[in-house]
């Protein structure tokens, strides 16, 4: 039986309805940007596995770092114990990070940091007696699929079975030029009213909303308010942190800084499922208490796995390296240009580019997993690209690493698929 057909025996994929979609590709090797399939045929991982093997597949920096810590320390309860990786790596973060953060609490995913987010926002003013059980988030906004990330993603089509479990959160439109003033207003009056916790938002990007982008601009004024309110800035920079929208954190684009963030996904350079959520000195110090009850009792088996720990920190020296800044750089050029001329297509809408983000929306009208985004997927793995359109834009977030060859390679499929549709 080949991997696919024993796949089918006792696998659950997530995202996916089993009766429509019964066949898995055995991907059984990757290296650099390419993954193989189990008959041997190569794609050009055009999205870095979802945004995570950003300094490409197998890379030896990172691997070589892992199998060195492997031979140190593996596993151990990072509750009551500490270890250099976790440390190393908390010191790495403070040199990157906004200059506001100060601690960092380690969690396995996505979904977890943001959950944790949000818990500490409520709690931080549960411990100071103030009622503020509120959350704020955009329409559209994707946080992730655990309870407190679902209930602050606006993307719910498929949440409908936990509707009635979800926390109260109040959503409002992310501002564009047409629409600013009355958001703004909006957003005013909902924190006027005290009662609001938090604001949860991915900067700049929202990535599972299709790559739409937004204004930094239009965006700190939300924040200004919000800090101006005492409601606590949660930015869930998940996909966007570590470089991929030219600088190391989107919310560098802004003058006002997250109280509390959310990382994950190209944290570890893709190899070890691991996230963190960091936070300020004032978030942190109001769960300092004698009373224990005050403290932030939540908890993952392997939060700061060492080995985990050591793939961060060599993901972050890379990301720092003269190498993969001047790559950011040529991706983002490269991108640029091709937007010049694929915006121009008949069957393109609109086209942008932020850092080495690249999207286009279709001028049709399409279902978000519906038959033409199927064809259209087809379409690229046939010619050897993986792409993940959604709905009808289809977006590249290549890993740092590709060659210009590789690049110019997924262009020219993004433009053979416009013949298709
Ligand atoms: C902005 C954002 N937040 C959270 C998540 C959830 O991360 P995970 O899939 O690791 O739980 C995602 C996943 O795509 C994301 O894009």
């Amino acid at each position: 039986m080949t991997l696919s057909e024993r796949d089918k025996l006792h696998l659950w994929h997530p995202l996916t309805q089993h009766k429509l979609k019964p066949d898995h590709l055995a991907i059984v090797k990757a290296k650099g940007t390419l993954l193989f399939d189990e008959n041997g045929k190569s794609y050009i991982d055009a999205i870095a596995s979802w945004y995570t093997c950003m300094y490409g597949h197998c890379n030896k920096q990172i691997t070589s770092k892992i199998k060195e810590q492997l031979g140190r320390l593996d596993q151990v309860v990072f509750s009551g114990f500490t270890h250099q990786p976790a440390i190393e790596l908390s010191e790495k973060l403070m040199s990157i990070l906004p200059n506001n953060q100060q601690k960092i609490f380690f969690s396995d995913n996505g979904s977890t940091s943001v959950d944790i987010a949000i818990k500490m926002a409520l709690q931080f003013y549960f411990n100071k007696n103030k009622k503020r059980s509120r959350i704020i988030a955009f329409e559209d906004a994707f946080h992730g699929d655990t309870f407190g990330a679902m209930s602050v993603s606006g993307l719910s089509v498929y949440n409908g079975p936990f509707e009635e479990f979800l926390l109260t959160v109040d959503r409002i439109e992310v501002p564009n030029q047409n629409n600013y003033k009355e958001v703004n207003l909006k957003f005013k009056d909902l924190v006027s009213k005290g009662e609001v916790a938090a604001f949860i938002y991915e900067p700049l990007v929202q990535g599972a909303a299709a790559m739409k982008m937004y204004s930094p601009e239009l965006l700190e004024n939300l924040l200004q308010v919000a800090k101006e309110n005492e409601v606590l800035i949660i930015a869930d920079e998940v996909m966007t942190g570590f470089g991929k929208t030219g600088k190391n954190f989107a919310s560098e684009y802004m003058i006002q800084q997250p109280d509390i963030i959310c990382l994950s996904k190209s944290l570890t350079a893709g190899v070890a499922p691991m996230a963190l959520t960091s936070c300020t000195q004032h978030v942190y110090d109001a769960f300092l208490d004698d009373d224990l009850t005050k403290g932030f009792f939540h908890g993952h088996t392997y939060s700061a796995n060492p080995l985990a720990c050591a793939a961060a920190i060599a993901g972050i020296d890379l990301l720092l390296s003269d190498e993969i800044q001047n790559k950011i750089k040529t991706i983002h050029n490269k991108h640029l240009k091709f937007k010049n001329r694929i915006e121009k297509h008949a069957k393109v809408k609109s086209a942008r580019v932020l850092g080495v983000i690249f999207a286009l929306d279709l001028n049709l009208k399409m279902k978000r997993y519906g038959n033409l985004r199927d064809k259209l997927y087809n379409f690229f793995m046939e010619k050897g690209v993986f792409l993940r359109p959604l709905g009808n834009t289809i977006y590249i977030l290549a890993p740092f690493t590709i060659s210009d060859e590789q690049l110019d390679k997924i262009y020219t499929v993004i433009e053979k698929s416009l013949e298709i549709v």
